[in-house]
């Protein structure tokens, strides 16, 4: 439901370019009666549960009021005696009464625990490989070696790029949108790692380095559709160029 709204909010302006309004509305209807009718099922058991426990502890205090008035009728038992033994009895039912209350938070809290555990979890695709060194300082030599990468496989965003930049040389990436000019810099910081070739910095494949190093070195430029943190501009710029956080 949260994903469904986020989507449609930051993709606000792909959906009213392509007036899909009414789709990303009818979506989130559906989501929210589906949340709706979920909700209403789970308070539904957890009021059952609370009355199945409050019905057995009235009987059971009901049983032992019974037998209890025949031992004081029969004088086997004082009065004091079945009015103390009832007030220990309620108190030894609080517990099993807060436990049904709470069953109901603790199934949720443990479904979401096994969500984070699940995510936690995961390998990431673009990881450090055995034997990953620190990158010394970099010169800014890129080198393409029939590079191909492709986020879905089957649908190549890139084929077969060979190319070379030289430290210092400026290279303008120009094609129509959706050609791969965001992906072939997202190589380069190694968001991704390429399905073929090799993208070699200095000489040395990228994923000789450790993966945090290369990026440290390049933190002056940004990667394209960058968001913007959480804050001022100004933070943000602070944190991706190096000379503006040592100065503030
Ligand atoms: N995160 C992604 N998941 C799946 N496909 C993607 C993703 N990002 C880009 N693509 C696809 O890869 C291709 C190249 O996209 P991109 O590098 O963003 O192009 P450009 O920056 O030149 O507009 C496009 O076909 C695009 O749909
Ligand atoms: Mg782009």
């Amino acid at each position: 439901m949260a994903a469904t709204a986020a989507e449609s909010i930051g993709a606000v302006k792909v959906v009213h370019a392509l007036s899909l309004e009414g789709t990303f509305a009818q979506a989130f209807t559906k989501q929210s009666r589906k949340n709706l009718a979920t909700g209403a099922a789970a308070t539904r058991l957890e009021a059952a549960l609370e009355r199945t426990v409050d019905l057995l502890i009235a009987v059971a205090t009901a049983l032992v009021l019974w037998s209890g008035a025949h031992f004081v009728l029969r004088g086997a038992m004082t009065l004091g005696d079945l009015v103390v033994f009832l007030a220990y009895l309620r108190t030894a039912f609080r517990p099993a009464k807060d436990f049904a209350k709470y069953t109901g938070r603790l199934a949720k809290a443990s479904a979401a625990g096994e969500r984070v555990v699940d995510l936690l979890d995961r390998t990431p695709d673009v990881r450090d490989l055995p034997g990953a060194v620190p990158a010394p300082p970099l010169r800014g030599h890129v080198r393409f070696e029939g590079v191909g990468f492709a986020y879905d496989p089957g649908h190549a965003a890139l084929e077969a790029i060979d190319c070379a930049v030289e430290p210092g040389q400026h290279v303008a990436l120009v094609g129509p949108s959706g050609s791969g000019k965001s992906t072939f810099a997202s190589l380069i910081l190694r968001l991704y790692d390429p399905t073929a070739g090799r993208v070699l910095i200095d000489g040395r494949d990228l994923r000789e380095y450790t993966l945090a190093s290369p990026r440290r070195m390049r933190r002056s430029r940004r990667p394209p559709g960058l968001p913007t943190l959480t804050g001022s501009s100004w933070r943000s710029r602070r944190a991706t160029t190096p000379s503006l956080a040592s100065a503030a």
